[in-house]
């Protein structure tokens, strides 16, 4: 979106484009394929600067983001589990070096969202079977709809993707949040972290419908 000499918002010409969760995704034509800019009409339309929020960008993450990745799911479980969960399986949970492993999964299967090139969150889709995880916002983003874009987003590619659903193990304290983007369950069930711990979830599933994509033939 570019800042006309009026200074009121102009649209740019949009090579294809798709409303999914209120929010509209551009994919302008860009030597990098997968890198989408969300125009967050949601979060303007809760009276925050449209301007803040057009910096936040979506993006795949590298290998390079697997720090901040690691860095922000151990402070975001700190921020918000706290108080679900007995600490023991918290402390667990957040300890602990990254592993080779989770880098590798960062690469694979993560994106990031990042404020002027920060990352301050991240989000996880399995393209084989559309399970999502690792959505983790920086505790200080908390609240001002970094979250909401994450999951448009990965929703966005599971549907270019072919996929027809998702589903999650929502975290005890994160079910509201899935809710108010579409996901449905409220049966408790057991997440078995890959490094042995058990924890308490809300296995939740959202079905997917075909977006109207505009400017496809
Ligand atoms: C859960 C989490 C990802 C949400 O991200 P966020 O950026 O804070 O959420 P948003 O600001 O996009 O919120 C979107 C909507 O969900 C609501 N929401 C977000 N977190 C909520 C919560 N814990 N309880 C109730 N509602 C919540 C918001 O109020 C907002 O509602 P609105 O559309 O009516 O304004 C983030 O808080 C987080 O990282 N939590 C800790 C880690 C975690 O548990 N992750 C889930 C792993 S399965």
């Amino acid at each position: 979106m570019a800042q006309s000499s009026d200074n009121s918002l102009t649209m740019p010409r949009l090579e294809r484009w798709i409303v999914c969760n209120n929010a509209l995704v551009t994919f302008p034509r860009s030597p990098n394929g997968f890198e989408i800019e969300h125009l967050l009409l949601r979060v303007g339309q809760r009276g925050r600067s449209l301007a803040e929020s057009m910096k936040l960008v979506i993006r795949k993450a590298e290998l390079k983001d697997a720090i901040a990745a690691w860095n922000i799911r151990n402070v975001a479980i700190l921020a918000q589990c706290t108080g679900h969960y007995p600490n023991e399986q918290l402390a667990a949970w957040t300890a602990g070096e990254i592993t080779d492993a989770f880098i590798q999964s960062v690469a694979r299967h993560w994106y990031v969202a990042t404020l002027n090139e920060s990352v301050v969150g991240t989000g996880m889709l399995d393209h084989a079977n559309g399970q999502v995880d690792a959505v983790f916002v920086r505790p200080e983003r908390m609240g001002t709809g970094v979250g909401h874009s994450i999951m448009a987003h990965l929703e966005s590619r599971a549907i270019a993707a072919g996929l027809t659903l998702l589903t999650l193990n929502s975290t005890l304290n994160a079910a509201p949040f899935y809710r108010k983007c579409g996901f449905v369950g409220e049966q408790r069930g057991v997440y078995e972290s890959s490094r042995g711990i058990s924890l308490a979830c809300i296995p939740m599933a959202k079905q997917l419908a075909r977006a109207a994509v505009a400017g496809e033939q």
